[in-house]
């Protein structure tokens, strides 16, 4: 049998020729050394002018404006970011979306303000393949406020459906919490259909959207999303421990109240008066002072995705993940190696996990030579495909990798 990986390359290299963002490519720093990054749906890479903004902004907002940039600048920082993150990525009108804290806090305070704001109902749904901290933060909101969990058990490879959904929602619901992209297998859940649903019911429908936001388009507002929150790190590249955004929709706003109630989500911030009134608008989800320096590096992605559109990082996304199923066809499922993401594209988001007993020495090996995905327990790979750092040759070089790295496992 011919060996398959020549005709992969020139099917990538074709790819890459006809790729209308792959000038974008050359806007990312370069990581000596590193042949293949395949982890920018965990961390994505600086831009090539990261260094000079962050000096600039040393030099200039932080060292020569010194605390006026407060009122120049930061003081609207948290919402006006949220806008323009809403505007790019998610279908949202502005005044619903803020940058603050990390994903986990917001989940935190959002799914005590939908138990809060939903008296009588007494369940809280969640899923059990979802990431470890929405199951933990359900756990101990429940343990708060007495509501009891209704764990979904879907499909581990084709994710949540709205049936699974439809199934366990009831008057008894308060609120429905569910990755929009599973952050194992890549599985993308049906976001209006599973919304409606949870609505129809009388709940609140919260979505985390980590593994979707910057690559899967979606549109919060006329889906009729209650509430969402996704981090800045993956596909928006704001660098280590970025602040997360928090999206709520406009007639919930004077409902809900978050309970983590600081200065910053007073009406008037700087009344400091003996007793707290909340912010009507969505600045009421923020609680203490703005990470303004770890706001900066997402600025220009943002700006890179709006140029691009996400329409078109999607449809790159796509392409990255065909391309990345057909290797693990050609190259990897002879070696045994299982698929453990859906096979139709239209039900996946960025990323293409498969399994194989091995891979955790494997995934040692490979970052050692430079070719980095991540190794997710008890035993997949994850190739993030990050549409606008990521090549269609370089997701070939991995997969090539991840086959000789299995191949030469016992030498
Ligand atoms: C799906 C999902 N939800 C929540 C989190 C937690 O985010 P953080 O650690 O920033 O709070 C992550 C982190 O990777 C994630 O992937």
């Amino acid at each position: 049998m011919t060996d398959p990986s020549a005709a992969l390359l020139d099917a990538a290299r074709a790819l890459d020729a006809a790729d209308p963002l792959a000038a974008h490519l050359d806007a990312f720093l370069e990581a000596p050394g590193v042949t293949a990054y395949l982890d920018g749906n965990s961390l994505g890479r600086p831009l090539r002018d990261l260094p000079e903004r962050m000096a600039a902004f040393v030099r200039e907002d932080w060292g020569t404006r010194l605390i006026r940039s407060w009122d120049e600048q930061w003081m609207t920082l948290p919402m006006e970011l949220g806008d323009r993150i809403a505007a790019v990525a998610l279908g949202a009108a502005a005044g619903q979306t803020v940058v603050a804290d990390s994903t986990s806090v917001l989940l935190y305070k959002l799914m005590r303000a939908a138990a809060a704001a939903r008296p009588g109902r007494t369940e809280l749904v969640i899923e059990e393949g979802n990431f470890p901290t929405d199951r933990f933060l359900a756990e101990g909101v429940a343990a708060e406020t007495g509501l009891t969990l209704r764990w979904l058990t879907p499909d581990p490879v084709q994710g949540v459906t709205v049936d699974d959904v439809a199934a366990v929602v009831s008057d008894r619901t308060a609120l429905v919490s569910l990755s929009h992209v599973d952050y194992r297998s890549g599985a993308l859940a049906d976001m209006p259909g599973i919304t409606a649903v949870v609505r129809a019911a009388g709940a609140l429908m919260m979505w985390d959207l980590c593994h979707s936001a910057g690559v899967v388009p979606m549109q919060l507002d006329e889906w009729g999303v209650d509430l969402a929150v996704g981090c800045t790190y993956k596909y928006l590249n704001g660098g280590p421990g970025s602040p997360a955004f928090a999206y709520v929709r406009r007639d919930l706003h004077g409902e809900l109240r978050q309970p983590i109630q600081g200065w910053w989500s007073a009406a008037d911030i700087f009344a400091m008066g003996p007793e707290y009134a909340p912010a009507a608008d969505i600045r009421q989800l923020l609680s203490g002072t703005p990470p303004v320096t770890s706001m900066l590096a997402m600025q220009g992605m943002l700006d890179l995705i709006a140029q691009s559109t996400i329409d078109a990082v999607r449809a790159k996304s796509r392409s990255l993940t065909e391309l990345a199923v057909r290797a693990y066809d050609e190259l990897l499922a002879p070696e045994g190696v299982r698929l453990l993401s859906p096979r139709d594209p239209d039900r996946r988001g960025g990323h293409v996990t498969i399994g194989h007993p091995d891979f955790r020495e494997v995934t040692r090996r490979l970052w050692a030579d430079g070719v980095i995905p991540d190794f997710r327990f008890p035993d997949g790979i994850r190739l993030g495909l990050s549409p606008l750092s990521t090549s269609h040759v370089e997701t070939i070089t991995g997969v090539l990798a991840v086959r000789d790295a299995l191949a030469s496992r016992d030498s």
